[in-house]
């Protein structure tokens, strides 16, 4: 008899040591690509009485409920927001108050949702509150985003040890908002000294690229651009494929 082993590996989580780096907005482009593959894309917004999400994908006035109500026994699917232009991604938008989120249902709720969706994607708050993260399942795939600077390297560092110690053992970094013109003046380390002093290894190098900010200031997720074509090749290698970094000045 055929055993069937379902192994959760649809559930991503994107975090980082320093706040501001650019989490939210990697979540909702990685959803945007995987939804270009045709993928259907849950992405939960877990800043609680700080969301963000909502606003940057232009849905804040509908909504009505969120994770809190779904803790209250609300329904997922009526706390579950579609995105207008992106078919196929939906949002669960954060407590607008602290204190909404209760650990082990969050658990829960994650492994749930896990089966309903071909890809779930938590946005974390900065930071090495482990709460949450411990509630995960450990197959989850973090993703730890820095920028280029060396505090937010330090801290994507300091993050990885503390999932470690707790069993996350797939934990990839994105290197957020590079510039080559900084590097190649010195201003910043190279990309293997990133990688070296983060100690993850990478799954994708995003540029600075102001696109992504005017769009979200319309409540868009950016659909062309020299960083969507980045995260384009980001789902790609989530997805196994083999698709190598483009040089750094090209990036
Ligand atoms: N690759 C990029 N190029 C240009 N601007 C970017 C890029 N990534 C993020 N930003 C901008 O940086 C700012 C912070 O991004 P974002 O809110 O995604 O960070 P965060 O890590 O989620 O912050 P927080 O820790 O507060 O949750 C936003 O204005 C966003 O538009
Ligand atoms: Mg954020």
């Amino acid at each position: 008899m055929e055993v069937q082993v379902y192994i959760m590996n649809n559930v991503f989580a994107i975090t980082s040591g320093k706040g501001g780096v650019g989490k939210s907005t990697v979540a909702t482009c990685i959803a945007a690509a995987a939804q270009r593959l045709g993928k259907r894309v849950l992405l939960i917004d877990l800043d609680e009485g700080l969301r963000c999400l909502d606003v940057m994908t232009g849905i804040s006035e509908s909504v009505v409920l969120d994770l809190a109500d779904v803790f209250n026994g609300e329904a997922v699917e009526n706390a579950v927001y579609p995105l207008p232009e992106h078919n196929g991604v939906y949002l669960l938008p954060a407590p607008a108050l602290r204190g909404g989120i209760e650990d082990e249902v969050f658990g829960e709720l994650i492994r749930q949702v896990a089966k309903d969706y071909d890809m779930v994607i938590a946005d974390f708050p900065a930071g090495i509150d482990m709460r949450l993260y411990k509630q995960m399942p450990d197959t989850t795939r973090f993703i730890t985003v820095t920028g280029p600077d060396p505090v937010s390297i330090r801290d994507a560092g300091v993050v990885a040890d503390n999932l470690e110690a707790i069993g996350k053992m797939y934990n990839r970094l994105i290197i957020n908002r590079f510039d080559y013109s900084y590097i190649k003046s010195g201003v910043y380390k190279g990309v293997d000294d990133i990688i070296d002093s983060s100690r993850i290894q990478l799954i994708g190098i995003v540029p600075n690229d102001i696109t992504l900010t005017l769009n979200q200031a319309k409540g868009k997720i950016a659909k062309r651009g020299r960083a969507v074509k980045a995260f384009n090749r980001i789902i790609k290698r989530l997805e196994g494929e083999d698709v190598p970094l483009p040089k750094a000045k090209r990036i």
